[in-house]
């Protein structure tokens, strides 16, 4: 069976607790994922790259950094500095395929792996054509902007067709995602085929995080 890495996000955690958390979660995880929110993208405004820095002296995991902001390109050199190992941008940030493959281009030469992102209401046929140049996809199943929402149905059978894709096309891309996951939601992404899974509120808003990320990798 497929090994499935755990990317515990920390959006929810509250900066006062973020040292100690990490010092528990980073044994057992793989990656931190580290929300960028712009307040324009989305309504909400969350972390910047000096946050980044400051979480990355508490764990030893590779940062995964989703940025949900307007023009991607212009973030890509700060957080490529500051420790981002995965810089992943939304595909609907921009509204042609030039500026998309632009991102990516500068996000390789940042020296970092490059992902796209699809929310909910994008079709992953809409990215085929793009995922040979990114090493990763990331996969919303909520809509992107806030901790704590509801797994959407149709996020399985979208990460089972892009699967589908990429093992048909003999491509490298590997598939991540994000919102919504606890326990049963984890099972239903595992089965259709994902590499990477994101979780934030089910590990931090739990007294026992570790825990947490154990029943999670139960079914990894
Ligand atoms: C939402 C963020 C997610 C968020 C997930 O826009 O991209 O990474 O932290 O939180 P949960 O796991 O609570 O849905
Ligand atoms: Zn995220």
């Amino acid at each position: 069976m497929r090994k499935i890495y755990l990317s515990p996000s920390i959006l929810t955690c509250p900066k006062e607790k973020v040292a100690e958390q990490l010092k528990i979660v980073s044994s057992e995880a793989d990656y931190l994922h580290f929300d960028v929110m712009d307040g324009i993208f989305v309504p909400k405004k969350t972390f910047d790259y000096e946050y980044l820095k400051y979480v990355s002296k508490f764990h030893s995991l590779l940062n995964d950094v989703h940025l949900m902001v307007v023009n991607p390109i212009d973030m890509v050199e700060q957080y490529a500095k500051n420790g981002a190992d995965i810089i992943t941008f939304h595909y609907e940030a921009y509204d042609n395929r030039e500026d998309i493959l632009k991102c990516i281009e500068r996000i390789h030469d940042n020296g970092c792996k490059a992902g796209i992102s699809i929310k909910p209401l994008t079709s992953e046929e809409d990215i085929f054509d793009i995922l040979q140049y990114v090493d990763l996809v990331l996969v919303m199943s909520v809509e992107p902007g806030k901790g704590g929402q509801k797994f959407l149905d149709g996020s399985a059978e979208k990460i089972a067709k892009l699967r589908k894709y990429i093992d048909d096309n003999n491509l490298k891309t590997l598939i991540e995602v994000d919102g919504g996951i606890n326990e049963e939601t984890f099972k239903l992404v595992a089965k259709a085929g994902v590499d990477i899974v994101v979780a934030g509120s089910y590990i931090f808003d739990s007294i026992d995080p570790l825990a947490r990320i154990r029943s999670l990798k139960k079914w990894a």
